[in-house]
């Protein structure tokens, strides 16, 4: 068949996806960039906030609406929406061929083929506690990819489903994913983000090290901080980030290993969710105000020129004029580079789901305006900070606005724009001297090398 995947939630699924357009590919399909040109369409879902799964229910049935005009169509669901909706999908979505929870995405190929002998309305989720079947296959994506080496996670923060959808934490074995990174640096992969939810959890709820592993030369005896030393001396690879991270994650050896090992990027993402007390303490989310501009604090003594972004979520339960000040004031001392504000969305069955939903709409939408102008005029300013500086550009193509120019990324995963030189290649590390800011976007002349 001629498939194609859309892809929502986050880099998690985006990883999941590309796994399973190789497992697609293996058994013989086709990817296709187009949807009119696909027999089989798949939905990747996500769960986090309402509004998100309102968008994959909404593109479900416009796809199995579809089928009436295209009867040979099939379409199918993968993520935390089937986890999460289970066989209630089927009533949702009447006409929707499959569903495969988030630790089964394996499945597919061989659900497609019953699908394809006729049956429909199949469903595979994964009981959380078992063993995760790790999908491992990649498709070519380019110069960088993710990496998952922490599945689910075991915060149970207030607000949040992906615990109920991704189960608990697992940390994949060091060897396993060592081999996986070399073999997608054997592909002309030069950066990997290695991802889990609270990603400095790796090794912490199961063992991932062997004692026939090599012991680390810089004596890292944290798990996470062995992991990215590890990483870092895989042949060929140029760049490594992580992604999410939790104030709990940044320990000394987190710090140090940012700061000695070259490959890592001197960025982080580092949700705070909020910035008054007692909110934090009802989010559950296991750190104080203080904790984390602590954290900051360590980060960027060691690397000043260390780049922060976070999350916030604005109008929880009980959210109060004051605590909202106390988020804007945190935001403005942790001098974030960009950060992503969300509604406050309650999800069925998490503890936040019983308690009044009393910050109207309105004042959330306020509070996520006011938030969003803060940040633009601090992104801009922490942009116009670097016009002058060099920084090294991992250069991705041709710009989707402008293609006589090129873009990549800087340490700080910044957007960077370049006129090309002669010889500028995809998957290359350039310096670059930057030359002008806008809000979202560095430009700057190639240096040559
Ligand atoms: N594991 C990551 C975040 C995963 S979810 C972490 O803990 O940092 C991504 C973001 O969605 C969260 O950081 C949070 O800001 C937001 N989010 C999660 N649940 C939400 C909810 N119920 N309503 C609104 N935003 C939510
Ligand atoms: Fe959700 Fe909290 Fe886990 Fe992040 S750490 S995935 S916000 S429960
Ligand atoms: Fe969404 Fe699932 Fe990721 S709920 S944020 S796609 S883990």
């Amino acid at each position: 068949m001629r498939f194609i995947l859309h892809t929502y939630g986050c880099q998690m699924n985006v990883r999941d996806s590309e796994a399973v357009t190789a497992l697609l590919e293996a058994a013989g399909h086709t990817p296709v960039q187009r949807e009119d040109d696909a027999d089989l369409i798949v939905v990747n879902s996500c769960s986090v906030r309402a509004k998100a799964e309102d968008k994959a229910l909404g593109k479900l049935g416009l796809l199995c609406a579809t089928k009436r005009d295209r009867p040979d169509r099939r379409v199918g669901l993968m993520g935390c929406m089937a986890q999460r909706l289970g066989a209630e999908i089927f009533t949702r979505v009447p006409g929707l061929d499959f569903a495969v929870g988030t630790r089964c995405a394996g499945a597919i190929p061989r659900l497609l083929a019953r699908v394809l002998a006729g049956e429909s309305g199949l469903l595979e989720t994964t009981d959380l506690n078992e063993m995760p079947d790790v999908v491992e296959a990649h498709t070519d994506s380019g110069h960088a990819a993710f990496v998952t080496i922490l599945l689910g996670c075991n915060r149970r923060c207030a607000y949040c489903i992906v615990p109920d959808v991704r189960g608990s934490e697992y940390s994949r074995p060091a060897r396993e994913i060592l081999a996986e990174i070399s073999a997608l640096v054997r592909n002309g992969v030069r950066e990997v983000t290695l991802l889990g939810q609270s990603v400095m959890n790796y090794g912490r709820t199961n063992p991932v090290w062997d004692a026939s592993d090599a012991p680390s030369p810089g004596g890292f005896t944290e798990p996470f901080a062995r992991l990215l030393e590890a990483v870092a001396a895989v042949p060929g690879l140029a760049r490594l980030r992580f992604t999410s991270g939790h104030p709990s994650g940044v320990t000394d050896q987190l710090v140090r290993a940012c700061a000695a090992l070259p490959a890592v990027c001197h960025h982080l993402h580092l949700p705070v969710q909020s910035g008054s007390d007692p909110v934090l303490t009802r989010m559950r989310r296991g750190y104080s105000r203080a904790d984390y501009l602590d954290a900051v604090h360590r980060l960027r003594s060691a690397m000043p020129d260390f780049a922060l972004t976070t999350d916030v979520i604005v109008g929880f339960p009980g959210e109060t004029a004051d605590d909202f000040e106390a988020t804007r004031s945190l935001m403005n001392e942790a001098d974030f580079d960009n950060a992503f504000i969300f509604k406050y969305s309650p999800r069925p069955g998490t503890p936040a789901a019983a308690w009044e939903d009393d910050v109207p709409d309105t004042e959330k939408m306020r509070r996520n305006q006011v938030l969003l102008e803060d940040q633009d005029l601090r992104g801009a300013a922490a942009n116009a900070r670097l016009v002058g500086t060099l920084q090294e550009v991992l250069v991705e193509g041709p710009s989707l606005r402008n293609a006589t120019r090129w873009s990549g990324r800087s340490p700080g995963n910044k957007i960077v724009i370049v006129e090309p030189i002669p010889g500028i290649a995809a998957g290359t590390l350039v310096r670059v001297r930057i030359t002008r800011a806008a809000p979202q976007t560095l430009y700057g002349d190639v240096l040559p090398c």
